[in-house]
């Protein structure tokens, strides 16, 4: 039997906007994503990832959709949508769309009438429109605030020119949230689903599939950062259930991919969203939230597969995407400097502030993608990680654009630094971002270092990120093979700074500290490393190595490292 191609594919996420810019002017857009495929091909992934490219007033870039069924008219018409599907598929490229189903945006049509119609409307039944609270009605309804920690409702000025009722929102204020007991909701995202499907896409991936139900009473809460009431509801699993069959119905010819992004407290509730009947994949993204450390690393892996492998999906690993810190500045960061105020601490993790050592910062990171794409089952890569570009900090303030920056008071360093135009080719102010028609400046301004980090640049150096990306992803294809869905764990003894897994026929080995590695030779011949060796078989400091053992050797007297899978860490 075969299996479903996403099950072990690698899918490089497109953030749209900042990917290529097809027509010059400044955003990215389906045309220069379709020019790149090429480079794509090259790369050796197996697919993409699109952000929402779906009519938005982006005021969180495409997460705020005021029709699911149309195409932005800054990122081109349907046109140039069918033909970058074609062309993705003939080149071999699946395509999964980003599908945003907590909430949609202020300027949606449903929305627009909520707030025309008036209270105790139909129309606002399918939003979470509620009364405030107090004498008359001034303050919000409940205490929930919003993911960029600031309050979660507010105030709609009614038809009658008073002020009125409040509205939920879980992210920024342009995005009320939809009220899934409502029929309607359900209906439309039915035929959301159907309406991409039928054109030819290849998934979807799911954004806040923990989110969509909240608690029928919106009770208070008790101030954790986890808002139990308003994530992570028992009923949201009905809707996946239901969106399995939907999928179903498009099998055997087609294997339709549906991955949750899914941040949830614990490993039991993620499992609980990938049981046979509900969605098929869930990223898992607490390796991203780990520093440069390996037992925080090997406890995490082990976790995912403590967690995940008995649902019988394969793990859909993450290091980095739009929402995080480029993994060159998170893993380069000398010094974590916390948070003042009340922001939640994982932001701290995935948006760490404090002193960065950049060219540390690029060895870890390199290390890091070899670990990655050894690792059984599905990866997503964001797009930039393979160019090792790091975060850009110094966005000026004027020039910022992300909620997360202006919500929190500036508090969150945001996401903007992550989202910055990519530099392709040429010394040029956009770095060949808009392909010589740069009319006007990227979205987002690019420093200068980016000079260094173009594909142009890398394309031919051998030991660049970008040859490293390349040369990965084509052995990956080579030496993994699916079935080799487990790892086993390879202990050195007296070093406690390795990670070292046999995975088949390979052993990967990431060093997370300064002291080099003597690469014993029972693991076989030295196939990649993530900077070059300069003395036979010693990994240098903060690198990694895959090895091809074609005879699983036994523990010596010498490196005495013991195998086996290791469930002591769960
Ligand atoms: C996306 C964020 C976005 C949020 C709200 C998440 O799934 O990754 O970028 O801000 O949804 O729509």
């Amino acid at each position: 039997m075969t299996l479903p191609w996403w099950r072990d594919a690698v899918i490089y996420q497109v953030y749209l906007r900042s990917f290529a810019d097809g027509d010059g002017d400044g955003i990215g857009d389906l045309a220069g994503l379709r020019s790149r495929l090429d480079y794509l091909v090259e790369l050796g992934v197996d697919g993409i990832r699109l952000s929402p490219c779906y009519p938005s007033p982006q005021h969180d870039h495409g997460y705020d959709i005021a029709d699911h069924t149309g195409i932005d008219p800054d990122y081109g018409d349907f046109e140039e949508f069918d033909d970058l599907l074609a062309k993705a598929h003939a080149r071999g490229l699946k395509v999964v769309m980003d599908l945003v189903p907590n909430h949609c945006s202020s300027r949606h049509p449903w929305f627009q009438e909520a707030l025309a119609a008036g209270p105790g409307s139909v129309e606002r039944e399918r939003f979470l429109f509620r009364d405030g609270r107090g004498a008359d009605g001034s303050l919000p309804p409940n205490n929930w605030r919003t993911q960029f920690g600031d309050p979660a409702w507010t105030r709609v000025t009614e038809p009658d020119g008073c002020s009125g009722q409040w509205y939920l929102h879980m992210f920024d204020a342009g995005q009320p949230d939809f009220n899934w007991r409502h029929p309607d909701v359900s209906t439309m995202f039915d035929g959301i689903l159907r309406f991409w499907f039928d054109r030819g896409i290849d998934g979807f991936h799911v954004s806040t599939a923990h989110g969509l139900y909240k608690h029928s009473s919106l009770p208070d809460w008790n101030g954790d950062f986890f808002n139990s009431y308003a994530w992570n509801q028992p009923e949201v699993h009905e809707i996946y259930r239901h969106w399995r069959c939907i999928i179903d119905e498009y099998r055997p010819e087609r294997e339709l991919a549906l991955v949750g992004d899914l941040s949830v407290p614990t490993m039991i509730d993620l499992a609980s969203y990938l049981r046979q009947d509900e969605l098929p994949q869930g990223c898992y993204g607490d390796l991203l939230e780990q520093p440069w450390n390996p037992d925080q690393f090997r406890f995490s892996i082990d976790r995912a597969f403590a967690g995940i492998s008995p649902t019988g999906a394969t793990i859909t690993w993450v290091l980095a995407n739009h929402d995080v810190h480029r993994a060159v500045t998170r893993y380069g960061i000398i010094r974590h400097q916390g948070y003042h105020g009340s922001l939640d601490p994982v932001i701290g993790l995935i948006r760490p502030r404090g002193p960065v050592d950049v060219s540390l910062g690029e060895r870890r990171a390199r290390a890091a993608a070899l670990l990655l794409f050894a690792l059984p089952g599905s990866q997503y890569v964001y797009q930039g990680e393979e160019l090792g570009l790091p975060e850009v900090l110094d966005i000026p303030d004027e020039a910022r654009q992300d909620p997360a920056w202006f919500r929190s008071g500036a508090l969150d360093p945001g996401r903007d630094g992550c989202r910055v135009p990519l530099p392709w080719s040429g010394k040029e102010a956009d770095y060949g971002f808009s392909h010589g028609k740069s009319a006007f400046s990227p979205w987002l301004p690019q420093p200068e270092w980016f000079a260094k980090y173009t594909v142009e640049e890398q394309w031919e150096e051998e030991t660049s990120t970008l040859s490293l990306y390349r040369n990965a992803l084509r052995q990956r294809r080579k030496v993994f093979r699916p079935e080799n869905d487990r790892i086993t764990w390879l202990d050195v003894e007296g070093r406690h700074d390795v990670l070292a897994f046999r995975r088949g026929d390979v052993v990967c080995v990431v060093l997370f500290g300064d002291a080099p590695l003597f690469l014993p030779r029972e693991w076989g011949s030295v196939m990649l490393t993530s900077v070059p060796m300069t003395r036979d078989r010693w990994l240098p400091n903060n690198s990694a190595a895959w090895l091809w053992t074609h005879t699983p050797s036994r523990s010596t007297s010498a490196t005495r490292f013991r195998e086996g899978w290791n469930a002591r860490r769960q």
